[in-house]
C-alpha cells in the first residue's frame, strides 16, 4: 500500500488508474470501515482510502481536537486488506488558505434543506462541512464510484443528493451498518464511552427497534410513538436529541402512504453522542 500525503502525488499516480473506488474516512478505523473497503474491493481495479479529520464539518464546541487520530494502527490494517493507496493529506493540502488558525475556506457548498434538519439542527453547519470535504476528495481522487456506510444515513442522503445536484460523474454506494454482537452500531465515538456506558449503549438501537416493532404491529400514531420511544430512553438517562420516523426515499416525516420508512435516532450518553438508524418497510414482509 503506498501512502500519499500530497494532493500534487496523489494525482500523479492517478493518473493512470481507470475504475477507482473510493472510500473516505476520519480514521480511527473498525470493522465498519473495512466492510466499506471490501465493498470497494468487489467492484474496483484500485482502491484509494482517505483518512482526514475535517476541521470544516466539526463545530466550535464538538470533539474535533480529541477526536481518535490512530493513523499506524489505520495503516496496519488497510495494509492488511490490501488497499492500493491511503491517502492522508494535513489540513494545508486540502484547505490552501489555511492560515495555522483559520480554515478560510469561503466558499463551501451549501447543501438542500435537509441538511437543516435531524443533526443538521443541533450541528449547524455540519452538512455543509461535509459536503464541501467530500466534493474536494471526489475532485482530486475521481473516482468511479465512492462507498460510505449506511449509520450516516442522513450524511449518505446529502452526498447522494450533491452528486445528482452536481452532475458528478460518481456512483454512491451504500454499505450496511456493522454491529457489534450485542447490536451497537459501530462507530469511532464509542471509543469516548466508560466500561459502565458500554453495555448501555445499545439502548439506542433497540429503542429503534421497538419502533420498527410496534409500526409492523399497526401503530400508526407516529408523533406519539416517537416521544413515547425519547422518554423511555430519557428515563434509562439518555438525553435525545432526536427520535424520527421518516420516509427513507425522501427524509421527509413519515405518512401512511410512505411504504419505505427509516426510524433515525440521535442521543447522547453522558458526554457521548451517538446516532443510529434503521431502515425497513411500513408492513411487516411475509
Ligand atoms: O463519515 C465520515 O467519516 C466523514 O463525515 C467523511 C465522509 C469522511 C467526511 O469527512
Amino acid at each position: 500500500m503506498q501512502i500519499i500525503h500530497t494532493v500534487e502525488a496523489l494525482r500523479d499516480v492517478l493518473q493512470t488508474k481507470s475504475n477507482i473506488g473510493f472510500v473516505p474516512t476520519m480514521g480511527n478505523l473498525h470493522a465498519g470501515h473495512m466492510h466499506l473497503v471490501q465493498i470497494a474491493q468487489q467492484h474496483a481495479s484500485f482502491v484509494v482510502v482517505s483518512i482526514f479529520v475535517n476541521p470544516l464539518q466539526f463545530g466550535a464546541h464538538e470533539d474535533l481536537a480529541n477526536y481518535p487520530r490512530t493513523l499506524v494502527a489505520d495503516c496496519e490494517k488497510l495494509e492488511q486488506m490490501d488497499v492500493d493507496i491511503l491517502f492522508a493529506p494535513t489540513v494545508n493540502a486540502l484547505y490552501p488558505n489555511y492560515d495555522g488558525v483559520e480554515l478560510n475556506q469561503s466558499m463551501t457548498v451549501e447543501p438542500s434543506p435537509i441538511a437543516q434538519i435531524l443533526c443538521g439542527a443541533s450541528r449547524p453547519g455540519h452538512f455543509m462541512g461535509v459536503a464541501t470535504i467530500v466534493l474536494k476528495l471526489f475532485n482530486i481522487v475521481q473516482p468511479s464510484f465512492a462507498v460510505f456506510g449506511q449509520k450516516d444515513f442522513q450524511q449518505l442522503f446529502i452526498i447522494q443528493d450533491m452528486v445528482r445536484q452536481f452532475n458528478l460523474p460518481i456512483t454512491i454506494m451504500a454499505g450496511e451498518t456493522v454491529r457489534e454482537s450485542n447490536g451497537l452500531a459501530m462507530s469511532s465515538r464509542n471509543g469516548y464511552l466508560s466500561d459502565a456506558e458500554k453495555p448501555q449503549a445499545v439502548q439506542l438501537v433497540n429503542a429503534l427497534q421497538s419502533v420498527v416493532t410496534f409500526i409492523h404491529q399497526g401503530r400508526q400514531d407516529y408523533a406519539t410513538l416517537e416521544s413515547d420511544v425519547q422518554q423511555q430512553l430519557t428515563q434509562l438517562g439518555w438525553q435525545v436529541d432526536y427520535v424520527s420516523i421518516r420516509s427513507a426515499h425522501t427524509m421527509m416525516p413519515a405518512t401512511h402512504l410512505d411504504e419505505q420508512l427509516v426510524v433515525l435516532g440521535a442521543a447522547k450518553l453522558g458526554n457521548t453522542r451517538l446516532i443510529d438508524n434503521i431502515q425497513f418497510c411500513a408492513k411487516p414482509l411475509k
